[in-house]
């Protein structure tokens, strides 16, 4: 891990841990905060079972003086291998429990606010799920979009492990998750770290390998979220690209670990966790 910019205690972010995988499982074993004030931020898919998902954040709830947990899209499937058969928003609200008796904060949850170093600051977990409205080129409707993956064969697994129930349709659980998260983010006076599993705004999907892939990535509908809303930081995970883009001048942090097949080709070590506040230099 890098070195911390101050010797204070830290805001960190981490996601897509997915540790199912048992070399992510041994790294996110080895996830230690470096002074006893740090928190930790989890920014969704730490597994596919609530097993697992539960055991790990137990363990980084006993590290970590804070964790901040959104769900990422694995949380939210209904795996085969899962005991546990709940579906759509029946098994989020589940995890939400599972996460209050961890003394984990969640996105239904007052907004914690970090006093330390870079604060005070409303760290504001979302879960605003995508819309299909991040439309592949050449397409500007979702079903034309969708047809679009199908033919090239990129569609994303979500198509059949996330169900929308009770909603009709995943595009209308994200309307109303949007629509949550708007009144309650409207209600916070002073900065803010947006955390999402989702980017937020659609340039960080430009340099996907599939860009048809972006439909799962997102909404259009939270793209001035970061202005209207005082971020001084987003952060994200899903796309499995690790990296910091600034939009508008406010830094979005990309912080997943992602597959063992993807981070041993990272050419440079990736800090993770990352800091997030106080904002790193540069
Ligand atoms: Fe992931
Ligand atoms: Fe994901």
């Amino acid at each position: 891990m890098a070195q911390p910019p101050t010797a204070g205690p830290r805001l960190l972010a981490i996601s897509d841990l997915h540790v199912s995988h048992a070399d992510n499982r041994e790294i996110a074993e080895a996830l230690k905060p470096e002074t006893a004030d740090d928190w930790l931020i989890v920014a969704g898919d730490v597994a596919e079972t609530v097993d697992d998902i539960a055991r790990t954040l137990r363990m980084l709830r006993g590290r970590f003086a804070e964790v901040v947990w959104v769900p990422g899209n694995h949380e939210l499937w209904t795996a085969r291998r899962d005991p546990v058969r709940l579906r759509g928003a029946e098994r989020y609200d589940h995890l939400v429990e599972v996460c209050r008796d961890l003394g984990v904060h969640t996105p239904e949850d007052p907004y914690p606010v970090w006093t330390g170093p870079g604060g005070p600051v409303t760290v504001a977990p979302l879960f605003t799920l995508y819309d299909y409205s991040f439309h592949p080129p050449g397409t500007s409707t979702v079903e034309e979009g969708l047809e679009y993956a199908r033919g090239t064969g990129v569609v994303c697994t979500d198509e059949y492990l996330l169900h929308p129930d009770p909603y009709p349709s995943r595009e209308a659980w994200c309307a109303e998750r949007v629509a949550y998260s708007e009144r309650r983010l409207a209600a916070v006076d002073g900065p803010t770290v947006l955390v999402d599993h989702y980017p937020l705004v659609r340039d960080p999907t430009d340099v996907l390998r599939y860009p048809e892939f972006a439909q799962w990535c997102g909404t259009v509908r939270t793209a001035d979220w970061h202005r209207r809303f005082g971020a001084v930081a987003v952060v994200y995970g899903h796309l499995h690209i690790p990296r910091t883009t600034r939009h508008d001048g406010v830094p979005f942090h990309e912080v997943s670990l992602g597959y063992p097949r993807e981070w041993r080709k990272w050419p440079v070590p990736v800090e993770r966790p990352a800091t997030i506040l106080p904002a790193p230099a540069g």
